[in-house]
């Protein structure tokens, strides 16, 4: 209705960011970034204890940051980060976070006790800060996101960042110009990529940070991380789980078979008679499944992957058995959700075969480098470092992704945009482990919190695959939520195993606050 209001303005964004689809991702056959959902949040504060005004919420600072940590005669740039001390008292801790993957702006929330780092700050008197990852938002070294310039994007120039930051900074609250981490217990917190982070940097430079927080951490890189949807596959409803396998089977078997009128039926019945290549049609299926990702306890029984499974499973008002309603009735459900409702939802106003075609070396998803293109700088970090292809399973066993989807050969977003950026064919990923030690990650005072949903589970140190024990000292707490679910103070009032995993936090931390302080007493 909205749009109907506003066609000049809209036609006028669309013509810029000209081949970006609703969700903001490059790319309908890229996988969606994993962001830390945000809220609106008041920008007005004022200190719990004295009552004093502070600075609205939004207001931006910026630190002079090394272009090159390990040159730095190619001089500075301006990062941009946030901070709240509305429950800061003199000796408190110093909360710092990034979001990572994204322009950092609307992450305010996070500084409040709305999350559970604001929760800890609070219960700490604390002071929280928000920082925006290089070559996110607008804290960039250079101008562009060109591959000379992405050539400083890495995993140990961001935590270099972090730590170069906590040990010169002179925060803009009153003494903040006396708090760096000799003086103060500095706690380094995140989700996913951003809560990998913690668990990098205490093993990589282990006496900046007193404290790490790392939620839904993806601490081990991986290529072929088919484990995403196979989780997905776990923990869908089972009617639901056994349709899509078998749509998904349907579409292998036609798509191989050389039939072309078979071929061409298929893809039109899902709207996409324009995708003129077989992987991308059959890659565009797992975006119903993304959706996934964005589920939270908060999030109703109406969110987009129920409606996809409702979609599937309700036929004449009556839900499927679990063994679903079979192919025949599933393939054509799928097809005209796909085709009627899903399609608009996905490409929005960009045609059906920019949206989910990957093979035109020139669409701007390749050639674009404006600054501010969190999509571009994500993909530059798993194409070079970490992976994490979301792709069909193992042949032979359950999937419920086409098994035309095989890591980097024919993820051709991928190989197409890796190519543009001239990394390694294969993401050096055992490079990332071995620097960062992944999953065997031993460390002090780093408190993990998973969830049992998350599809992002078998990168994190609650595996299946991978047995990590729990200790005193790098506690693991999982819930049975989904990606960083616990983040939202709100969440633990919807589900209690999630209120566990922020109580045990809460408490771990003030135990090491106790801790810093017996130290520093007896010093
Ligand atoms: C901060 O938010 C207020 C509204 O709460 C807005 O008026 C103001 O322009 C914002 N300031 C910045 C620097 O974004
Ligand atoms: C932040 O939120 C505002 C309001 O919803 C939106 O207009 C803006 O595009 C968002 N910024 C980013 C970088 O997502
Ligand atoms: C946040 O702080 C306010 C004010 O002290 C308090 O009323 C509220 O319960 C707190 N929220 C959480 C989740 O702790
Ligand atoms: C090709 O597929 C069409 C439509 O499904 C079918 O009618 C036809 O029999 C198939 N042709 C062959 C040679 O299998
Ligand atoms: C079957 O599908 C319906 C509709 O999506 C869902 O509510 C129900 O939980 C599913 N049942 C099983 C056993 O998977
Ligand atoms: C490839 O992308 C370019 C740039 O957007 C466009 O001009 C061209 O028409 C596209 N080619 C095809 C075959 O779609």
């Amino acid at each position: 209705m909205m749009l109907s209001v506003f066609p000049v303005l809209l036609s006028l964004v669309t013509a810029y960011v000209s081949a970006r689809i609703p969700d903001g991702r490059l790319h309908a056959n890229m996988p969606p970034m994993p962001l830390m959902p945000f809220e609106p949040v008041s920008n007005s504060v004022t200190h719990a204890k004295t009552g004093a005004s502070m600075p609205p919420l939004n207001t931006t600072y910026y630190f002079d940051q090394l272009v090159d940590h390990t040159n730095p005669s190619l001089g500075t740039f301006k990062q941009r980060y946030w901070m709240d001390w509305e429950y800061y008292e003199p000796g408190g801790p110093i909360l710092m976070f990034t979001p990572g993957e994204n322009n950092a702006e609307n992450y305010t929330m996070y500084l409040t006790n709305g999350s559970i780092f604001g929760m800890i700050a609070q219960q700490e008197k604390g002071a929280t800060v928000l920082f925006e990852h290089r070559f996110f938002g607008f804290s960039n070294p250079y101008p562009d996101l060109s591959v000379a310039s992405l050539k400083y994007l890495t995993i140990q120039q961001a935590i270099d960042d972090l730590a170069y930051f906590a040990e010169t900074v002179k925060l803009p609250m009153p003494g903040g110009d006396n708090v760096i981490p000799d003086k103060a217990p500095w706690v380094l917190l995140g989700g996913s990529y951003s809560g990998a982070l913690p668990s990098f940097v205490k093993v990589n430079k282990p006496d900046v940070f007193w404290a790490g927080y790392a939620s839904s951490a993806v601490v081990q890189s991986i290529v072929d991380f088919w484990e995403y949807f196979d989780s997905v596959r776990r923990f869908m409803p089972q009617n639901c789980s056994a349709d899509v396998q078998a749509v998904v089977q349907h579409f292998d078997q036609v798509f191989t078979s050389g039939n072309q009128s078979a071929i061409t039926a298929l893809k039109d019945a899902y709207g996409m008679k324009d995708v003129s290549h077989l992987d991308d049609v059959a890659g565009a299926l797992r975006n119903n499944l993304w959706d996934w990702q964005k589920l939270s306890p908060l999030s109703g029984p109406g969110s987009l992957f129920f409606q996809f499974c409702d979609a599937l499973e309700v036929k004449d008002g009556k839900n499927a058995p679990a063994s679903g309603w079979g192919v025949e009735h599933a393939v054509n459900a799928w097809g005209t959700y796909f085709k009627n409702t899903y399609m608009n939802l996905l490409c929005g106003d960009v045609d059906v075969a920019t949206c989910i075609g990957t093979y035109n070396a020139s669409a701007s998803v390749y050639t674009d480098t404006a600054v501010n293109n969190a999509a571009r700088s994500w993909q530059w970090i798993v194409c070079n470092e970490m992976g994490f292809f979301q792709d069909a399973a193992p042949a032979g066993m359950p999937s419920i992704v086409s098994q035309l989807i095989q890591p980097v050969a024919s993820d051709m977003a991928c190989s197409l945009l890796c190519h543009a950026f001239a990394s390694p064919p294969v993401p050096n990923v055992q490079k990332t482990n071995e620097a960062y030690h992944g999953w065997d990650v031993k460390v002090d005072r780093l408190f993990f919190a998973n969830g049992k949903r998350d599809p992002w589970r078998g990168a994190t140190v609650s595996a299946d695959s991978h047995t990590v024990a729990s200790t005193p000292s790098q506690p693991i707490v999982v819930s049975d939520g989904f990606h960083f679910s616990e983040l939202r103070a709100a969440a633990g009032d919807v589900d209690p195993t999630i209120k566990n995993v922020q109580t045990q936090a809460l408490s771990y931390m003030h135990t090491w606050m106790e801790e810093w302080r017996n130290i520093q007493g007896g010093k």
